[in-house]
């Protein structure tokens, strides 16, 4: 039998989203549902949240995996009534979407993330099999590397519009590497195509308020290293036409944003957004 592959730092950090998930999933006023997190986090993700909250934010239940995981699945079903059937989840972690969401019937998610990562997510699935809401097809890759070759072969079609999900990656990058990603999926993107990321603002980022956050994050192994102010110089050179909400716009609240701390980063600032583009 083969033994399971470890998880590098960074791929660690979706066990943790999980958790995050898994304690949403629990609250009587959830914003979604989502059984398969516990599952998904296993014994570490709890012990990853408790480490951050307990030392970096004491007592302080961060908002935002919620807001973005409701907002995302908003738009990504929108995406759908809207005739969208090709999906990519880039970084999927243990997302749960493609068992969770009601998706029309011929949708398909090609879900992409580190080998070892798809291969315990695979094995946990294995276990308990629950019923998929589309069909998906896991890859393994480096999205550092050449991973559109790959993504072809499994016969995702570059003519069809998609819908790019980049959800809790883009500060994990360089900016170099950053851009290589965002011009890799725009030369696969037909017009048309949908891309739905997360990212933080750089002036948050490089506060005296992040410092905290920034340095645990780091000693983990899993620095967060990109931010930016104006997203639009990242995405409309490639052709991209985004759309901005800051967490806690009427759009991105769910009555869950705080005016007053928003954690992490300083107190009264959002300083984290999410982006919906389209392609021209
Ligand atoms: C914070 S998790 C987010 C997971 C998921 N999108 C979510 O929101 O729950 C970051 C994910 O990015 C993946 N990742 C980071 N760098 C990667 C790379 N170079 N190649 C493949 N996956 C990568 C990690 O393995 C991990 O699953």
């Amino acid at each position: 039998m083969d033994l399971p592959q470890p998880l590098d730092p960074l791929a660690k950090t979706a066990l943790w989203t999980a958790s995050m998930r898994a304690r949403e999933h629990r609250r009587v006023d959830r914003l979604f549902s989502d059984p398969l997190a516990e599952t998904f986090a296993g014994d570490e993700g709890p012990r990853i949240m408790s480490q951050f909250e307990e030392h970096v934010q004491p007592g302080v239940e961060d908002p935002a995996l919620a807001v973005r995981t409701r907002f995302l699945d908003d738009q990504l079903l929108r995406l759908d009534a809207d005739g969208v059937r090709q999906f990519v989840f880039v970084a999927v972690g243990m997302d749960s979407r493609a068992f969770r969401l009601e998706w029309s019937p011929d949708v398909l998610i090609y879900e992409l993330d580190r080998p070892a990562l798809l291969s315990l997510k695979e094995d946990l699935l294995r276990d308990i099999h629950p019923p998929a809401t589309a069909a998906r097809v896991p890859l393994g890759v480096d999205l550092l590397a050449d991973w559109a070759g790959p993504l072809r072969t499994t016969g995702f079609d570059p003519g069809l519009t998609t819908c790019w999900l980049v959800e809790g990656l883009l500060y994990f990058l360089e900016p170099h590497e950053r851009d290589v990603l965002l011009r890799r999926i725009t030369d696969l993107s037909a017009p048309g195509s949908s891309l739905l990321a997360d990212y933080v603002g750089q002036t948050v980022l490089d506060s005296p308020g992040m410092a905290a956050w920034r340095a645990r994050m780091a000693e983990q192994g899993h620095p967060w290293k990109s931010g930016s102010d104006r997203p639009e110089e990242i995405f409309a050179p490639l052709g991209w036409r985004i759309k901005v909400s800051a967490y806690g716009d009427p759009d991105a609240d769910y009555g869950r944003w705080p005016e007053v701390t928003v954690a992490p980063g300083l107190s009264g600032t959002r300083g984290r957004y999410l982006v919906n583009a389209t392609s021209r």
